[in-house]
């Protein structure tokens, strides 16, 4: 319903917008925010660029850092989680492209892009509040099933099943679809203080339930956020089908 909707998308902001707000980030000591792509977090970048517009909230003092980047896709490339991240959120806010990191998908040495992304994370002391999605097969970030719990940022192979549901964005032309990505890892996001999964539509709702209602495994990395001393999952009616 609306309503509900309506609720779920306002959960989203609130939480954003207190936990920066109430943070006071200042330059000596930003907040640093872990950011998601995919359709499910357009709401709240939404919400987010009107809080901006607003007056509500700034994002002069935060830093982000994404949760992952397909490997070999031009950065300049619509699809690119780059070019997603610019065009529906960061050209709307006052963020600093300074404070802005996304892995980069087509560095010389992939491995020491991921060694250097945890570092920078690990330097700024960790991050406060990580915002994600969740696959239809119940990864968060690129974590695909079989990825370890122990895992940090790194090279991943795109299960079958991500690569056909990715493939609306690549004009439903599998072959288009990229095999391969970088992704934070299972652990990274665990590191952080809070982690804010957000989940809808029908297609969802067997990982929300594996993930909720099934034991911590490999097999659904969402699962591991049972774990975890602060994180919320926010679902709207539809991916609550199966609980
Ligand atoms: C991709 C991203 C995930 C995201 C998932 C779901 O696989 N790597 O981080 O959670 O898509 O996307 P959507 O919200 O479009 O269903």
């Amino acid at each position: 319903s609306l309503e509900y909707l309506q609720s779920y998308n306002i959960i989203l902001k609130l939480t954003a917008t207190e936990r920066i707000n109430g943070f006071s980030p200042t330059a000596e000591r930003p907040f640093v925010l872990g950011l998601p792509t995919g359709s499910s977090p357009l709401p709240i970048y939404k919400a987010l660029i009107q809080a901006y517009n607003q007056g509500k909230i700034s994002f002069r003092h935060v830093v982000t850092f994404n949760m992952d980047e397909y490997v070999g896709l031009p950065r300049e490339h619509p699809e690119s989680y780059h070019s997603f991240m610019f065009s529906n959120f960061f050209s709307h806010v006052d963020i600093d492209s300074k404070n802005v990191n996304i892995l980069n998908g087509n560095a010389p040495n992939l491995r020491e892009e991921c060694l250097s992304y945890e570092a920078k994370i690990k330097a700024l002391g960790g991050i406060e509040l990580f915002l994600g999605g969740v696959g239809s097969d119940g990864h968060i970030a690129f974590n695909e099933p079989g990825s370890s719990l122990a895992s940090r940022t790194r090279i991943k192979s795109l299960a079958y099943e991500t690569i056909v549901a990715n493939a609306r964005f690549f004009n439903n032309d599998l072959s288009l679809v990229p095999r391969m990505a970088l992704t934070v890892g299972v652990q990274t996001i665990m590191d952080a203080k809070e982690v804010v999964i957000i989940a809808s539509g029908t297609s969802k709702a067997l990982a929300i339930q594996q993930a909720i209602e099934g034991g911590v495994g490999h097999l659904c990395t969402l699962s591991c956020l049972q774990l975890h001393p602060c994180s919320m999952v926010v679902v709207d009616e539809d991916a609550t089908m199966e609980l």
